[in-house]
């Protein structure tokens, strides 16, 4: 462990739903891998002892991937629980007594931002954030949504800062710990064809769909303050939108990439409330914890500019919602027309597309000269790469490795987040009004009416054969 590793991992929010989902799992395989060997500190108010932790964390990772009887042992061995209040010092003295000589921990914030000031505090007054007790190489990890717009994004940041510099802080975006959004990056600049098409003057629009085929899942307080645009869009897909429309970074360190995806958010113009359509999936209000008028969306659709020099001119199209008819996303680019001489109804526009779940895929859509003896075109689509990944590191495990190892590449930056905001404040203030649409389907028509990128929206398949038909759909 180099010395600038995290020696402990403090979680707050222990025994909560993400915790069970994501984060056990995501140990375990950690320790399988050799990549956690320090004390991990769980922290909830539930009343419970270690051993309903190590309980609780076999029937999550039963659930979630399955034990290795090996690895689970060793996560069990290096578990610690301190059940308490966070408003109380009592809890926080009691975190450092369990962090034994630890000097460098990280402490991951898997609990409500409400809560952050309270327990940022008391760190740092306790000794586990700074002071004697940590040599000042704690490190904080906070999950999304990182605020609710861009004003209470500031001031959580404040709030960080007054105990962490920003370079001991990690914003999680777990989509940034998935290998085919990051794909995205290494396929635009590590091949020389991409560079002389992928602008303006070849791409007439980009669009990016999010679609799960399942609703809120038990989580409906929490989305019923949230919404599809705070949920998955200003993060997980602005992430993408980043990777897709940003220069190459002039070093490959984290801040040199960061500054490269800051500059795309900066050239974005604010959503206007004309470039939006919002939906919701009919029985979303008799879901538990959503309330009975509630006007959440569940689904939305927006148009973003980028103003960059790069992109200026060219719409980048964003989809995602819940009960849609599949679980996937895609990415499409569709390319200008070619001023073509072919004849009959085949498709003439070329794309390129990432799929980036459920599997990854990087494919090109091209024309060849059909069966036929005329000059007639048929779709056919070269992939680059398919994989459905199956040992692939989960996001979770990645994320929380790098923020352990103090690799900040893969970790929203504090004039990020603010710039995020600043994109869809305007919508989130003045909501429009919410079209409610059938369970399974792709959204409200409002969203096949007046939103629609040229040539159409790209609805996704489900998981791809070896012969994707995309490129009908395609073009
Ligand atoms: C989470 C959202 O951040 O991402 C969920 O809160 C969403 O609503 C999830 O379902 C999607 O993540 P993934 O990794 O399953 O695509």
């Amino acid at each position: 462990m180099s010395n600038t590793h995290s020696d402990a991992l403090v979680f707050f929010g222990a025994t909560g739903d993400l915790a069970y989902k994501k984060i056990f799992p995501a140990l375990q395989a950690m320790v399988k891998r050799g990549h956690l060997d320090v004390p991990v500190v769980g922290v909830a108010k539930s009343g419970w002892n270690l051993e309903n932790l190590r309980a609780r964390a076999r029937d999550s990772i039963e659930k979630h991937g399955g034990i290795d009887p090996q690895a689970f042992e060793r996560l069990s061995s290096l578990l610690r629980y301190v059940d308490g209040d966070y408003q109380d010092a009592a809890t926080f003295k009691a975190i450092r007594g369990e962090l034994g000589t630890a000097q460098r921990p990280a402490h991951y914030l898997a609990i409500p931002p409400a809560l952050f000031e309270t327990v940022v505090n008391q760190l740092a007054e306790e000794e586990c954030a700074a002071g004697p007790g940590c040599s000042g190489g704690a490190r904080v990890i906070v999950e999304k949504p990182f605020g609710h717009d861009q004003a209470s994004a500031r001031h959580l940041n404040e709030i960080l800062h007054h105990v962490f510099p920003e370079s001991a802080i990690f914003r999680i975006d777990h989509y940034l710990g998935k290998r085919p959004v990051n794909n995205v990056v290494v396929f635009r600049f590590a091949n020389a064809f991409m560079e002389p098409f992928w602008n303006r003057n070849y791409i007439e629009s980009v669009q990016i769909t999010m679609a799960e085929n399942f609703g809120v899942e038990g989580r409906g307080a929490f989305y019923d303050q949230t919404g599809t645009v705070r949920d998955v869009i200003q993060n997980h897909l602005f992430q993408i939108v980043s990777n897709l429309a940003m220069e190459p970074p002039v070093r490959n360190d984290a801040e040199s990439i960061r500054d490269e995806k800051v500059k795309v958010l900066k050239a974005a113009r604010a959503v206007e409330p004309r470039d939006v359509v919002r939906g919701q999936f009919r029985g979303y209000c008799q879901e538990k914890g959503v309330s009975e008028n509630s006007t959440t969306e569940t689904f939305a659709a927006l148009r973003l500019e980028v103003d960059s020099w790069r992109w200026k001119g060219v719409p980048f199209f964003i989809r995602a919602g819940k009960c849609l008819p599949v679980t996937c996303t895609e990415v499409l680019a569709r390319f200008r027309k070619p001023p073509t001489f072919l004849q009959g109804k085949a498709p003439t526009r070329n794309y390129l597309r990432f799929r980036i779940s459920p599997e990854m895929a990087i494919a090109v859509g091209t024309i060849v000269m059909g069966e036929r003896e005329s000059m007639e075109g048929q779709a056919v689509e070269m992939v680059a790469s398919r994989r459905p990944c199956p040992e692939e590191m989960e996001a979770y495990e990645r994320v929380l490795g790098d923020a352990m190892a103090g690799d900040s590449s893969h970790f929203a930056r504090e004039d990020y987040v603010e710039e995020a905001w600043r994109i869809v404040d305007p919508i989130l203030k003045d909501p429009t009004p919410v079209h409610e649409y059938e369970k399974f389907t792709w959204g409200p028509s409002a969203a096949t009416g007046s939103l629609v990128p040229s040539g159409g929206w790209h609805d996704p398949a489900g998981v791809e054969s070896e012969n994707s038909a995309a490129g009908e759909q395609a073009a």
